[in-house]
């Protein structure tokens, strides 16, 4: 079996490009701002937020256990749509509320022994990083962090020492953080996780909908991701892939009503599909909305995506690393559709609220959301804007022309008092 790098398999030429203008024409938002916060929450199509408005219009005419019956087709295309963009079946998807409900019911579940190792990486995302370190101080598993390599992603070789000789550890690494344009190696860590029997669970929050993620290729045995970001779904979504290995001895911490039966006095069945993991109730028009954003994201193709992202924010990154006064901060061999900087002299919240003034939208990302990658590396925050297929040359001119100007008055000021 011949072994593709990670770097070859984002490296994908498109068979069709992404067609700019179609997706724009499609996102009422991304004509009226420069919205560059996908990786916070992405603008949604047209069709997606019309078929949740059309859902909750059939929960106030007919009510709403009947317009879910009546729209479970609907329903069930988000499970199929999910597990065929992650290359799984639909019984090892779950739908959640959310990428870490999905993560948390998952580690629960899991039931980790005082002891037992979790090894993570620097990416790993603030609320997943707080339940493993609670997890450390109530139960004593023992969290061990990977340190970064010189590309600024997992060191590998440190990965493999640290695994060496246990046989039931957990590896947590987040596929793309949130606070720079870093790609975790994560096929390498599937093949390194399953060479020493470990149990490898994947964040992808961030990965999903910017870049082809597949399960099997990767060798995950579970996958969390939400709907908001790359995948343009409706907020209030999340969804999980447990692989049918795990869910053979996967019992869950919380057993719901939604896919276990109580069968007697005291027992109860549960069903053998990841969505024995899921909550009765839900947002059914989220649901929904999801399904149709995952049919947009599947009919786009994660190749050409992957490729036209990944060129608009390298040009991007390029382009504010040569401005004066400008610090790029993600790590040298950035790829991904996040871009962080940040401006000598200037608070990232004022960077982000003079570029809000000119209808660009960033987010200031504080080190409270990653203290294990901005607070390792001694940064307070950062600016961060992440680029979709709604997003063209006209957005990247507006973002660098008004960085540059903010950039020059505080490089002028600091040559004054000087
Ligand atoms: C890398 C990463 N993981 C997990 C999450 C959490 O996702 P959610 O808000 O859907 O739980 C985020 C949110 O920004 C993230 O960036």
């Amino acid at each position: 079996m011949t072994t593709v790098s990670d770097r070859e398999r984002t490296d994908v030429h498109p068979e069709q490009p992404i067609d700019v203008a179609a997706e724009r024409a499609r996102t009422p938002g991304s004509t009226t701002r420069h919205h560059f916060n996908s990786a916070g929450a992405a603008l949604q199509t047209r069709e997606t937020v019309d078929s949740v408005v059309q859902h909750l219009r059939l929960e106030e005419a007919e009510g709403g256990y009947e317009a879910a019956k009546r729209n479970s087709v609907l329903t069930e295309r988000a499970y199929t749509s999910a597990a065929a963009l992650l290359g799984a079946e639909p019984r090892e998807i779950a739908l959640f509320d959310s990428a870490t409900t999905a993560m948390t019911r998952i580690i629960d579940s899991l039931r980790i022994r005082p002891g037992q190792k979790i090894v993570v990486s620097r990416s790993t995302y603030v609320s997943q990083a707080l339940q493993l370190l609670t997890l450390r101080d109530e139960q004593h598993i023992g969290l061990v962090i990977i340190d970064n390599d010189d590309d600024g992603v997992i060191d590998l070789v440190a990965l493999e020492r640290e695994l060496d000789g246990s046989t039931d550890a957990v590896v947590c690494i987040a596929h793309i953080p949130t606070s720079s344009g870093a790609i975790e190696p994560v096929h390498r860590v599937g093949e390194i996780a399953a060479a020493h029997g470990a149990l490898y669970l994947l964040d992808a929050t961030q990965s999903v909908g910017q870049i082809e993620v597949d399960v099997t290729a990767i060798g995950c045995d579970v996958l969390v991701t939400t709907g908001r970001k790359f995948l343009r779904g409706p907020r209030g979504t999340g969804i999980a892939y447990v692989s049918s290995r795990l869910l053979e001895r996967l019992v869950p911490a919380s057993p719901d009503v939604r896919a276990s039966s109580w069968v007697s006095e005291g027992e109860w069945v549960v069903e053998r599909s990841a969505r024995m993991l899921e909550s009765w109730e839900h947002s059914v028009a989220a649901r929904v909305g999801l399904g149709v954003a995952l049919g947009q994201a599947l009919e786009r193709g994660m190749g050409p995506t992957a490729v036209y992202l990944g060129t608009l924010a390298g040009e991007l990154r390029a382009r504010l690393s040569d401005l004066p006064g400008v610090e790029v901060t993600d790590p040298p061999k950035a790829r991904s559709a996040i871009v962080t900087f940040r401006l000598a002299g200037i608070a990232d919240t004022v960077v982000c609220e003079y570029l809000k003034e000119r209808n660009i939208h960033t987010i200031s990302i504080p080190a409270a959301h990653a203290q294990w990658d901005l607070g390792a590396r001694g940064l307070g925050s950062v600016v961060r804007a992440s680029v979709h297929v709604y997003n063209d040359r006209g957005d990247i001119d507006a973002l660098v022309l008004a960085v540059a100007e903010l950039a020059a008055t505080a490089v002028e000021s600091a040559g004054v008092e000087r």
